[in-house]
């Protein structure tokens, strides 16, 4: 029971099940997020993402589970977590008709805030994410990161302790996502706030969150600080090409293989070859220098890779996070006619 006095949000055996037609988009998940921690959910199109958000901020109800928010049974006692919370969905929710206060105005009534609660705290947010010379444009004038940002000061409006993201970055440019991670770090650094955000990008979970959820067909995979969740799938990976012939270098490889450290040694493509160190791959590469000068070998490249987000992606999902990129500029387009339809 203290975990959830103690924690942010707490998650228990989460399932939702969409009843229109019987996916089961979240499986038994449970997870819990500290307080001023930014948390991220790291997936591709169709992981579970956005109905675990939806779900936790009580826009669809669990199938099963428990969730609580700020220490309160989200389930019965919907109505004193509504301040809590903020949230910026996946798609633009603002209305491109009207100007930029003319939407965070609303936002506020929304809260049932006073007009001068209103006006005092919308200078606040358009300022802290740089759009107070610009709150008299209509959002049709607006770039797709602007409106991010708007979208994500409209949910700060009633000053949640807790911001949802889903997405922040969808189909931006890396400059403007570059812009957005400044702004997200900013609320955390400067306002102490809890965050938990959905990415498909693995640059942005690595980048931004204190830990990382890897999620694939509504299931957790792997949970933890990206740095631990990188070292736990092995060692770094050291490449080399050789200027001997090919039963030399064997054999330099098999002496390779007893040296302590070296995990596995392989043969790629090309004439390159692989070692993959058990841990720290820079104090190996003078070992293999001092190996190859005993054996005669002449070392004519060396790199060291250290494994990346991706690779943990890859191992725990069996395919890279590059292969649901595709869908990228889907989803981008699909935001833009989702404003169409609204008008
Ligand atoms: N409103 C809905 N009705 C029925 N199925 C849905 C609905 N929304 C999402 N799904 C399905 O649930 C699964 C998870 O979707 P979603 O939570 O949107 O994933 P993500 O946000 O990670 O892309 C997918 O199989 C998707 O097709
Ligand atoms: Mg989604």
């Amino acid at each position: 029971m203290s975990e959830i006095a103690n924690e942010a949000i707490v998650v228990e055996n989460l399932r939702k099940v969409y009843s229109s037609n019987g996916v089961e988009a979240v499986k038994n998940v449970s997870f819990s997020v500290h307080y001023g921690e930014i948390f991220g959910f790291l997936g591709p199109n169709g992981a579970g993402k956005s109905t675990t958000i939806k779900t936790i901020i009580g826009l669809l109800r669990p199938t099963d589970g428990k969730i609580y928010l700020d220490g309160v049974d989200v389930l019965k006692h919907p109505n004193r977590v509504r301040m809590v919370k903020g949230y910026s969905s996946q798609e633009s929710s603002l209305d491109d008709r009207l100007t930029a206060y003319e939407n965070i105005f609303l936002q506020g009534k929304f809260f049932h805030l006073s007009n001068e609660k209103i006006e005092k705290r919308s200078k606040e947010v358009l300022e802290m994410f740089g759009l107070w010379e610009r709150r008299k444009d209509l959002i049709e004038s607006y770039s797709g990161g602007m409106m991010k940002r708007l979208d994500i000061a409209e949910a700060l409006i009633h000053r949640p302790k807790i911001l949802f993201l889903d997405e922040p970055t969808l189909g931006l440019d890396i400059q403007t996502r570059h812009s957005i991670w400044n702004y997200i770090k900013k609320l955390r650094e400067e306002h102490g706030m809890t965050i938990f955000l959905t990415t498909h990008y693995l640059e942005e979970a690595d980048e931004l969150c204190d830990r990382v959820g890897i999620i694939d067909n509504g299931k957790i995979l792997a949970l933890d600080k990206p740095g631990v969740l990188k070292s736990q799938i092995g060692g770094d990976l050291i490449t080399m090409t050789f200027g001997n012939e090919k039963e030399k270098v064997n054999a330099f490889l098999e002496k390779l293989k007893t040296v302590k450290d070296v995990k596995s040694v392989n043969a790629l493509d090309n004439n390159v070859y692989s070692l993959v160190a058990e841990k720290n791959g820079d104090q190996l590469i003078p070992k293999v220098f001092s190996v190859a000068e005993k054996e005669g070998i002449s070392i004519e490249s060396i790199r060291l890779k250290r494994p990346t987000l991706d690779d943990v992606y890859l191992t725990y999902t069996g395919k890279t996070i590059r292969e649901a990129e595709g869908s990228r500029e889907e989803a981008a387009q699909q935001r833009v006619t989702m404003r169409r339809i609204r008008r």
